[in-house]
């Protein structure tokens, strides 16, 4: 599919960077000891988690977890389904979900309560971008990298209709 307009930027690559470098180290602090499993939400996280290991020190380990809620387009169906699970258990493992987005907030829900039940020693969550004005359910995060408005945004890993996951910085699409 051809995609015609250019997005604006809204975050762009030198900020990003900045502000994961700062989110590994916080991530770091608060789990000084040990080893640090991060759990990307496909396909989405993909670039945010690549940055945020290559910026942590000390033994981390990744596994992967996709689920749906949008069927292609822009607004939510505000149903969750999960489509691909973890390849390893997280019992006794320190735990951190590596998001892109938390919209209305319903995935995240979703993915806290599947993993919890399954008793890491910690569950905590980190999503590079947050839209408070969207949430339908008050869920926690932990590490936010940018608040942003309520616009609908592309890029870095985030797509429109599986378009723009490569641009390497935060856009508006308009
Ligand atoms: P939520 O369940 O409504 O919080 O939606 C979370 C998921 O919706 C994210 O993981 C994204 O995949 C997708 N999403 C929400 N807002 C945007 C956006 O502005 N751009 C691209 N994807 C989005
Ligand atoms: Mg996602």
């Amino acid at each position: 599919m051809a995609t015609k307009t250019q997005p604006t930027v809204l975050i762009g690559e030198d900020e990003l960077s900045a502000r994961i470098n700062m989110l590994a180290h916080e991530i770091r602090q608060d789990l000084p000891a040990g080893q640090i499993h991060l759990i990307a939400v496909l396909k989405g996280a993909f670039l945010f988690l690549g940055d945020l290991i290559r910026a942590m020190d000390g033994h981390v380990t990744i596994d992967f977890m996709a689920c749906s809620s949008y069927a292609g387009g822009t607004t939510s169906s505000g149903e969750v389904r999960l489509s691909k699970d973890l390849d390893v258990g997280i019992e006794g493992r320190d735990v951190v979900i590596v998001e892109d987005i938390v919209d209305t907030g319903l995935t995240l829900h979703y993915l806290q309560e599947i993993l919890l039940a399954r008793g890491p020693r910690s569950l905590r969550t980190a999503c590079l971008l947050s839209k408070p004005s969207r949430r339908k359910i008050d869920v926690k995060v932990d590490y936010i990298g940018f608040t942003i408005e309520d616009k609908f945004v592309v890029g870095y890993g985030l797509d429109y209709a599986e378009q723009y996951r490569n641009l390497p910085y935060i856009g508006i699409l308009e």
